[in-house]
């Protein structure tokens, strides 16, 4: 029998790409297109929301580069690819307020990056 996880120490973990590749990279970077102002705002954002037990942080490639800018919220699981301001805000109230997917944002199964050659 293995011992019970401890309780989670962040309710909402949120983790942003911010890798950065060189300008003309075939993969592109989440850095690149945005991301770490992003990361900035929705920082900025969730504390203003005071949401409990929560936290942003910024991440190194999560090998979803194509899809990016990439986030992703656990204990979810959930992953997103966000281009503004107003996507941010739009999966703080819907996501992380109110329990809800914003399926226009929501990276699947389906958006995985080509093979390696
Ligand atoms: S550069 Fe962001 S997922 Fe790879």
């Amino acid at each position: 029998m293995t011992e019970p996880d401890p309780p989670l120490f962040y309710k909402c973990h949120i983790f942003v790409c911010c890798n950065k590749r060189p300008d003309g990279h075939p993969r592109g970077s989440c850095a690149a297109r945005g991301s770490e102002k992003l990361r900035d705002y929705m920082k900025a954002r969730m504390k203003e929301l005071r949401v409990p037990q929560s936290r942003v942080n910024s991440a190194g490639c999560l090998e979803r580069c194509e899809f990016g800018p990439a986030l992703v919220i656990y204990p979810e699981g959930v992953w997103y690819q966000a281009r503004t301001n107003a996507d941010i805000d739009e999966i703080l109230d819907t996501h992380i307020l109110h329990g809800g997917r914003v399926a226009r944002l929501m990276l699947t199964e389906h958006d995985v990056p080509p093979p390696k050659a």
